[in-house]
């Protein structure tokens, strides 16, 4: 009989040669069960995406009592559909209060997208802004923005008028000019490997935004809902975005995507033309009964208290002369080893030993680390020793 592995070689595209080939029966919490039984901690939560576990008992909760009631009624924004509502709703209850208007899409590439149209309606400029290594998604706009260009090289022409500066340099915020309608940024960029904002860089880049009259929109697709320790991780550093987007770990482990922004702006969409911006299954009431659910869930249960102390501990536990560094903010980490190689063969044994982690896509000397947030203390422990393991198993 053919088996699973061969039909998805044969008939699942396929991005690489080296897929990780993982066939995954049922996932609980932290947790990722194999067909044979192997038992995978999960340290990467399918890349920052569930934040609140596998399979929340709420989250499923959620999920199976919207699809008692209804799935896809209408495209966007046409119904008053409950869980869009509340959802919408919800979010601004965590944002200041000029973040106050959501459109509700289905990724995070595609709420980038909506982001980038509505900073260029909005503004009536052309000249789009990112930041050398950041990774903000796959689409023809997101991948203009991506700071990488041997991932984008290949698929040009792309969007023109985009620049990139350097992040958390402030000489380059003088190209920020009245020409631009925005600058995208993540707030704490992942794929590089995460970075976080130093000296007041944020601030000084907010401030060159208002100069300018150019839009601030912060990408919290990877650093969003909880996972650095604050619901939104601009909440840590004095500043407001004009335009907010989040995915990832939004839908509690179904696809979701929205960018958030003050109403005023939003209703740019709204005239020449009308329908400035569309989308058939955005906000999906399945998807939005599970974010709401995952949203509770870090709030009622007080994710976010646990998150420094938890980073701290990992931190505390995985010292090792072969990690050179750990860098973090909140449960977003990277532990950087000296070469890909090294890194590659501890991550390849880890996996073995039960351990699921990863490197970044422009940073591929450094394991990233971002476990559910639900992770406890034990799990932790049991997680770095087999991480330390793993290091003399691959490389002593
Ligand atoms: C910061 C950031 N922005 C955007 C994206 C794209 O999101 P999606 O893969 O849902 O399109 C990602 C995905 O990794 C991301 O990490």
């Amino acid at each position: 009989m053919v088996s699973l592995r061969q039909l998805f070689l044969q008939h699942q595209a396929q991005t690489s040669d080296f897929p990780l080939m993982i066939e995954v029966e049922k996932a609980e919490g932290i947790y990722m069960y194999g067909s044979e039984g192997q038992r995978y901690i999960d340290l990467i939560s399918g890349i920052g995406v569930s934040n609140v576990g596998h399979r929340h008992p709420k989250v499923i909760r959620a999920i199976h009592d919207q699809l008692d009631k209804y799935m896809h009624l209408m495209v966007y924004g046409e119904f008053v559909q409950a869980p869009q509502v509340q959802l919408a709703h919800a979010l601004s209850e965590t944002l200041p209060k000029r973040l106050n208007n959501t459109y509700l899409l289905n990724s995070g590439a595609e709420a980038v997208e909506g982001a980038l149209k509505l900073a260029k309606r909005y503004t009536g400029r052309t000249e789009l802004i990112s930041c050398y290594n950041a990774y903000h998604g796959s689409t023809q706009g997101a991948l203009s923005m991506n700071g990488s260009e041997s991932f984008k090289n290949a698929f040009r022409p792309l969007l023109p008028d985009v620049r990139h500066i350097r992040y958390n340099s402030i000489e380059d915020l003088e190209q920020i000019t009245e020409r631009t309608a925005a600058v995208l940024i993540e707030t704490v960029q992942g794929e590089a490997g995460v970075r976080t904002p130093e000296n007041d860089y944020l601030r000084r880049l907010r401030e060159r935004c208002h100069q300018t009259g150019t839009l601030l929109i912060l990408d919290e697709i990877q650093c969003g809902f909880g996972r650095t320790g604050t619901f939104w991780a601009f909440e840590q550093f004095g500043i407001e975005p004009d335009i907010l987007v989040c995915a990832k770990g939004m839908g509690g482990g179904m696809p979701i995507g929205a960018f958030i922004a003050p109403q005023e702006i939003m209703a740019a969409f709204k005239t020449d033309p009308i329908l400035g911006h569309c989308s058939t299954f955005g906000g999906h009431p399945v998807s939005c009964a599970a974010s709401l659910a995952t949203l509770q869930v870090i709030q009622e249960e007080h994710l976010l208290e646990g998150v420094a102390q938890k980073a701290a501990l990992i931190k505390e536990l995985l010292v090792h002369p072969r990690i050179k560094q750990i860098r973090n903010q909140g449960l977003m980490m990277a532990a950087e080893f000296e070469s890909f190689e090294v890194l590659k063969a501890v991550i390849d044994q880890a996996i073995l030993n039960g351990v699921l982690t990863d490197w970044f896509l422009f940073c591929d000397n450094s394991m990233r680390i971002a476990p559910p947030l639900t992770i406890t203390e034990e799990q932790i422990r049991e997680a770095c020793q087999i991480i330390l393991t793993s290091i003399e198993e691959a490389v002593a």
